[in-house]
């Protein structure tokens, strides 16, 4: 298996901002990503996931499973030396399984906590070495509400989402430099809540909930989401926490 080098070689002299996008193929994360190549020309993008479905003269695409061990540590990120700006967003993540905790299998629990948890953590790793001397750099982790209160079935989920929240205030506490959030999206309308809703509701009790979410229209779009996070983005003085979630921001 070859190792990948996620390295800014986008020639120009006006680049704005460097941006690292995980998951970046499919709902939140293809949003983010097609709205940050929209709203400036000089943004430049770095998307990894197991597929591809952009492309863009802005945007370089890396196929890497972020289950999987030994991709991960093959994923090597460079950043040509200027003063420009530097964002990683932690978007990539599976809600699967989804079941009560006797009923869990350790492999599939093992790819969860890989993909949710440890590719977070290794990628944050691996940027803040790889922007130690940039001026600007932030980090975005995309949590979940669901690390916060406990949901049936949801184990591997709650608890990957908690850890993310925790490793979160860490970084933010050893790296006073760094912008840092873990940002909780609310219900976004993407194949994530798909996947939810045709999951039996003997594995997973709150069901009915999250088909009268999808039924009354309460799903928000992954592309309003996206400019959401971006309007936020562009103001971080008025995010006071690590720990937020989106709808608290008008
Ligand atoms: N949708 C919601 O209501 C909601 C609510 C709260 C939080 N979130 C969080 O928002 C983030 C985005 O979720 P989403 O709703 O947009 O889900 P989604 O549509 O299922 O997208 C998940 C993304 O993660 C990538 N991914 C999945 N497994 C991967 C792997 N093994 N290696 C590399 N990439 C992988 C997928 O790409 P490939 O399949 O191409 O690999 C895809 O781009 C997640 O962290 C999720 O927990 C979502």
């Amino acid at each position: 298996m070859g190792s990948h080098l996620i390295l800014f070689t986008f020639t120009t002299n006006k680049i704005v901002m460097h941006i690292i996008i995980t998951g970046a193929s499919s709902g939140l994360g293809k949003a983010l990503t097609e709205a940050f190549l929209e709203k400036n020309k000089d943004n430049h993008i770095i998307g990894i996931s197991r597929s591809k479905t952009i492309t863009h003269p802005r945007y370089h695409h890396i196929t890497a499973d972020l289950s999987d061990i030994d991709e991960i540590k093959n994923l090597h990120i460079s950043i040509p030396d200027s003063e420009k700006k530097c964002l990683l967003i932690n978007n990539a993540g599976q809600i699967d399984p989804i079941d009560f905790t006797q009923s869990l299998n350790v492999h599939a629990l093992a790819k969860h906590y890989h993909l949710n948890v440890l590719a977070v953590h290794a990628m944050c790793s691996k940027f803040l070495t790889a922007t130690e001397n940039k001026a600007h750099r932030h980090i975005i982790n995309i949590s979940s509400g669901a690390g916060k209160y406990p949901v049936k079935g949801w184990g591997a989920y709650c608890a990957g989402k908690a850890a993310v929240d925790m490793l979160s205030r860490v970084m933010a506490e050893e790296y006073t430099d760094v912008g840092v959030w873990s940002l909780a999206p609310g219900i976004v309308d993407t194949p994530m809540q798909s996947t939810i809703r045709h999951t039996p509701e003997e594995a997973f009790p709150d069901l009915p909930r999250f088909i009268n979410y999808h039924q009354n229209g309460e799903l928000v779009s992954a592309e309003q989401t996206a400019l959401k996070i971006i309007a936020l983005f562009d103001h971080p003085e008025k995010v006071k926490d690590v720990v937020i979630s989106l709808r608290d921001f008008a």
